[in-house]
């Protein structure tokens, strides 16, 4: 597969002309190893292109070779004089592992830019980076600087399935199409679009992928045996980018494949079965990654039918995969999803924690607890998992969900990196303590860093995730994955520079102004017209998309927002409700706990009040959901009008601007529905009237 063949599959943010700073100048690649001849590709593909030129590194003559940029691995022999320099004043500064496996050191001096690794994926990385950079990697002095990747997995999980569902279709919460990996009940035989998207992966840092759905249905199950093949052609077409392929398997897999009678973590037949069939996978896959498990969730087998706990079940599978090193994702989202409405004690949000919490330091050192962010499922509004402050023994991953099931399918705007930056800087133990961040990045004292995973968005879509701007969402992920503390908005810079500006003919900063209007603040529009104040879910029953305020309200899933004729919201106090509040370390516990502390943003996640209680802005519980209401669909209709004056200037490209203009289109049909359904429901209930008199339905 060539480089230009990666390209034509829609290019997203590494378009030919990102390339052209570093393909006009002469390029010293000067390493080995197969990730440094993607390196080398690319660069000689970008030199190809613009004119630069990609001298060889003859050991002897290195040294005297004119350059503008050396990409070097710092224990080669001979290098450049000024590289020479660079590697004595990195090792001055940051010691002997300055790099580490992934990272890079990048400097300017003397007109000459050098990027240096300890090991050819921290290449890669720097390469990218100067893409990033374009021009300005160049010239100007720039002093030594060190990047390294703060979580050591950043990894995507795929809900791919071989076969197509009759409901979800074949990416379960997929909006973008079919799957990239399979086709009618099987591989793709074409892996182009799979290896191009292992380099989009690469540019933003993304290190691991899992192939398959968490609810791991028949067909996928044999991923791990007799269709192993398919997990080999995929890790085959993303190794070149330095990915890692995991793999989602089924908890009851040993009688399910195995025939034998039972699953129990505990039995040595059972332990036995896995760590032969996880012996096999590596001799077949060598760097193959892990195991990644959804177990006694939402239907899917686990430990608890043989009255076994998670920790045994994880570390089953933990030991089978340690002598290879590999590791285990096991995920925290285990709840009951057959609880009866009525039934006011259970608590879903309390769940996870009361599951897992008591297992601290229980799990082996390469059994990694998935927790999603919330406590939860992805919903547009949720405060952090008490999970994630609650095991300071177990190493932990926390999961995002870059595919947009709560957030507009990938029919609305919705830039998630706020919402995740925000995530990542909270400090479960208050001003002063450590972040979601440094608790993901640091690890227990004996396990080594975390992980970030995020639920993908791609599909067999042209423009890769259907709502074009929706690929910000995948190339934020990854960067702050690598570097949480990033501003989302520095983000979404570095993405429009990327995606639109090298091709763009007309006024890139107009784009740029544009693109910044439409997106900076869609997370919190998109907030404004669905579920108010933290409550969460009010969407269709099954699919999840558009309006329904009772859909889930009498059902077994454990997401209700209790709205009667004098209030609305979930009393998880202590005091008087389920106790989720006790859940949180102080000062959380007792912030969310008092309704005048509370956030108002989160009031109805954590309170049922009256209609008329009065926020910290001075504004009631109904009327802000009024006016949120008719402000959302107000913004939509803006953010509408700003794409379409973009229309016919050679911004950008014009199936492209038809593509999204669709998706606006449809997502202001959405806003107007929620904003009136919603508004109607909560005046009917209440019978109190918008206070500016507005229409409500
Ligand atoms: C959500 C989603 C499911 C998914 C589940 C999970 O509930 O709707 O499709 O399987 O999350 O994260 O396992």
């Amino acid at each position: 597969m060539t480089i230009p063949e990666l390209i034509d599959v829609h290019a997203a943010w590494l378009p030919p002309e990102a390339f052209r700073a570093i393909g006009s100048r002469r390029v010293l690649v000067h390493a080995d190893g197969p990730l440094a001849e993607t390196v080398r590709d690319e660069v000689v593909h970008a030199c190809g292109l613009y004119g630069g030129s990609v001298p060889h590194p003859v050991s002897d003559q290195v040294g005297d070779q004119q350059v503008d940029l050396v990409l070097a691995l710092s224990s080669m022999a001979a290098l450049p004089a000024v590289a020479e320099e660079v590697r004595g004043e990195a090792l001055r500064e940051f010691g002997p592992d300055a790099c580490g496996a992934e990272g890079f050191v990048l400097a300017c001096r003397d007109g000459v830019t050098v990027v240096l690794a300890d090991e050819p994926a921290g290449l890669l990385y720097g390469l990218f980076q100067v893409v990033r950079l374009g021009e300005s990697a160049f010239g100007s002095a720039r002093p030594v600087e060190r990047h390294r990747p703060a979580t050591r997995r950043r990894m995507i999980d795929h809900w791919d399935n071989i076969d197509v569902h009759p409901v979800m279709g074949q990416v379960e919460r997929g909006y973008a199409g079919g799957s990239i990996f399979w086709q009618n009940g099987a591989l793709r035989g074409d892996l182009t679009r799979v290896r191009a998207y292992g380099r989009l992966l690469a540019a933003c840092g993304v290190n691991a992928v899992a192939v398959n759905n968490v609810n791991v249905h028949a067909a996928e199950a044999r991923l791990l045996t007799d269709r192993l093949g398919d997990v080999v052609a995929i890790a085959d077409a993303l190794r070149p980018y330095g990915i890692r392929v995991h793999l989602s398997v089924n908890f009851a897999s040993p009688i399910a494949l195995g025939g034998l009678p039972t699953a129990d973590p505990l039995d040595e037949s059972v332990r036995e079965w896995w760590a032969r069939t996880t012996e096999r996978v590596y001799a077949t896959i060598p760097d193959f990654g892990g195991y990644l498990v959804k177990a006694d969730s939402e239907g899917q087998p686990g430990p608890f039918a043989y009255g076994r706990s998670h920790a045994d079940g994880a570390n089953m599978l933990a030991d089978a995969a340690a002598p290879f090193g590999g590791v285990v994702h096991w995920r925290a989202f285990v709840y009951n999803h057959r609880q009866d409405w009525r039934d006011r004690s259970t608590d879903r949000a309390r769940a996870a924690f009361d599951h897992f919490a008591p297992l601290d330091g229980r799990f082996r050192d390469n059994a990694i607890l998935q927790v999603k962010h919330g406590p939860m499922d992805f919903q547009v509004r949720e405060p952090l998992s008490p999970v994630i402050a609650a095991l300071p023994a177990t190493r932990l991953a926390v999961e995002f969900q870059v595919t947009q099931e709560y957030t507009g399918q990938q029919r609305h705007v919705c830039y998630l990196a706020p919402m995740w930056s925000e995530t990542l800087g909270f400090r479960p133990w208050g001003d002063g303590g450590r972040t979601v961040a440094d608790v993901v990045a640091d690890g227990p004292a004996a396990g080594g860093a975390g992980d970030l995973v995020a639920v993908s968005n791609v599909g067999d879509d042209p423009f890769w995730t259907g709502h074009p701007l929706a690929q910000a969402n995948l190339y934020a992920f990854g960067r702050l994955a690598w570097a949480p503390r990033t501003d989302p908005v520095a983000i979404l810079d570095e993405w429009i520079d990327l995606t639109f500006v090298p091709s763009a003919t007309g006024d890139p900063e107009r784009l740029r102004r544009t693109l910044h209007e439409m997106m900076d603040e869609s997370w919190t529009t998109y907030e404004r017209y669905t579920a108010p104040l933290g409550v969460g879910f009010m969407v269709r029953p099954g699919h999840h998309y558009g309006p329904d305020v009772d859909g889930y309200e009498y059902t077994p899933w454990g997401t209700y927002h209790f709205a009667d004729r004098d209030g609305v919201g979930v009393d998880r106090t202590r005091a008087s409700g389920t106790g989720f509040t006790g859940q949180y370390p102080p000062p959380w516990s007792d912030v969310y706990e008092s309704l005048t502390e509370c956030p108002d943003e989160l009031l109805l996640f954590f309170h049922h009040v009256p209609y008329g209680h009065v926020l910290h802005d001075g504004s009631t519980v109904v009327q802000h959901i009024y006016d949120t209401h008719f402000e959302g669909a107000e913004r939509v209709a803006e953010t509408r009008l700003r794409w379409e004056k973009l229309a016919g200037d050679g911004l950008v490209a014009p199936e492209l601007h038809a593509r999204v203009k669709e998706r606006l289109d449809e997502q202001l049909r959405s806003a107007e529905e929620w904003r009136d359904q919603v508004n109607a429901y909560f005046f009917r209930k209440s019978g109190v009237p918008d206070a500016h008199g507005r229409r409500i339905h």
